[in-house]
């Protein structure tokens, strides 16, 4: 097996009940895991870091944010997140003021003026950049200068969001999204529309919804009759 040490790498280890010795030979002749790949507490944390952490992984889906401004912390995997939907996309963050450590958003949420920690009222934009910190030079004072804001934005998460799923790259050291899952994404190409409600996007999807259940193909020289009565009417009235 691999052991753990403190930071939660794997190393080899010497007892030969939990080596991978018989594991990692030709199929027809290979063991399965040893227990404690399956229980030992010290392997849960290196694949934490090394399957989750280190890799893409998703923890959300942009359709929860829909609209500028919402918030939602996420726990992942005991890391606290916070994805905010900004003016151009989803952000992820993590989720701790850059203050004292306050966790800055406990429940979905609509952010109104900015992101403001409950504790002293240190305030982000939705890009993470701090505005303010309200009296930290003394009664009325809202400046220091030993304070640089512009050094204690909230600290960004590597994050990519495809097919409305929001995938996180914890490390920062895995290679960029699209090029790990180039062959994914070449793969489902053609459903690369946006999907959550409210924007042009439905209607794209009910289009194309009602091109596969009218069997048909390209939508301008293959829809059916069926197809073409209803996209007609949902250009016209709208999603219903
Ligand atoms: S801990 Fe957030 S403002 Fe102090």
């Amino acid at each position: 097996m691999a052991n753990a040490n403190a930071e939660g790498d794997a190393e080899p280890m010497s007892d030969p009940h939990v080596s991978l010795d018989a594991v990692l030979v030709p199929l027809n002749r290979a063991r399965g895991l040893p227990s404690p790949f399956y229980v030992d507490p010290r392997m849960a944390e290196a694949e934490r870091r090394r399957v989750f952490f280190d890799q893409w992984a998703g923890i959300g889906f942009g359709k929860d944010i829909p609209a500028v401004g919402e918030a939602m912390p996420i726990d992942f995997m005991g890391a606290p997140l916070l994805a905010v939907r900004a003016e151009d996309g989803v952000r992820v963050f993590e989720n701790v003021c850059r203050h004292r450590g306050m966790t800055l958003v406990k429940a979905k949420t609509k952010i109104r003026a900015a992101i403001c920690c409950p504790c002293h009222a240190w305030c982000y934009d939705l890009n993470g950049r701090l505005l303010s910190t309200p009296l930290i030079g003394g009664p009325g004072i809202n400046s220091h200068p030993d304070v640089d804001r512009t050094t204690l934005g909230l600290t960004r998460v590597r994050c990519f969001v495809w097919h409305d799923v929001i995938f996180v790259n914890l490390s920062g050291t895995a290679p960029p999204f699209d090029v790990v899952h180039a062959d994914l994404m070449a793969r489902w190409r053609e459903f690369d529309t946006p999907l959550y409600a409210g924007t042009p996007g439905i209607l794209l999807l009910a289009v194309r919804a009602l091109q596969l259940e009218a069997g048909g193909g390209e939508l301008p020289s293959r829809r059916s009759e069926f197809g073409s009565r209803h996209h007609d009417a949902i250009l016209r009235d709208g999603p219903r």
